[in-house]
């Protein structure tokens, strides 16, 4: 993408991210393929290490493209996934894969709401677009069941420019950490993060 160098710093507000979503949604899969994107397999990995129970209802919130639906397809080929996301080109093609029963075009700030609650709640590879993190929080909360897990991926540079352990702390009252990964590649075949810009993943569980 010509305007690939704001992925690092930032792509701007919601609309900007939307456009930009929007317009890489068609060629997004090949593209992460070809920076060898990291986050779906190494979070799914992660997950299999820590916890044994099966979800049966997954919300995967930032969908995008669902690459990382595909993965939770394929260890939980029985589990209900909804997902969402403000692109609306990228859940288009998304649907096509038929991975999840239900789509939503929604900003992951704002109370999703559903009939149900999860067990699960993901977010890989987009918390860096996230402006506030109590409102994300606040839609967790409301849709996560008690005992519930929940899984992201974050930036390690964010991390530490927003001292993101803060934010985790003045929220560990609903939502403990239970596990937190060590620095783990990303997008190493690309040339502006390769093992410089590295992720950590995230595991917390609902009190
Ligand atoms: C790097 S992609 C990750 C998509 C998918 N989770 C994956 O692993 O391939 C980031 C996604 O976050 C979405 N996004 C960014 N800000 C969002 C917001 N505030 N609410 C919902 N989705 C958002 C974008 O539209 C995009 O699909």
């Amino acid at each position: 993408m010509s305007n690939f160098k704001s992925l690092v710093s930032g792509v701007g507000n919601l609309s900007k991210i939307t456009k930009y979503y929007d317009d890489w949604s068609e060629n997004y899969d090949e593209t992460l393929k070809l920076w060898n994107y990291q986050a779906p397999k190494k979070s799914i990995k992660f997950l299999k290490e820590t916890i044994n129970t099966k979800p049966k209802n997954i919300l995967d919130l930032a969908c995008g493209t669902g690459l990382f639906g595909t993965e939770l397809k394929k260890i939980y080929p029985k589990s209900t996934i909804y997902g969402s996301d403000i692109s609306k080109k990228s859940l288009k093609i998304t649907l096509g894969k038929k991975i999840y029963t239900k789509l939503q075009i929604k900003n992951f700030e704002q109370l999703h709401h559903f009939k149900i609650k999860f067990d699960f709640i993901s977010l890989i590879g987009s918390m860096t677009y996230c402006k506030n993190f109590d409102k994300l929080f606040a839609n967790i909360n409301k849709n996560i069941k008690k005992k519930g897990f929940v899984l992201f991926t974050h930036r390690v540079d964010l991390w530490k420019q927003q001292d993101f352990i803060s934010i985790l702390k003045k929220h560990q009252k609903t939502l403990k950490i239970n596990k937190i990964s060590r620095p783990l590649n990303y997008l190493p075949s690309n040339k502006d993060f390769k093992n410089k810009i590295k992720i950590k993943i995230v595991l917390l569980q609902k009190y």
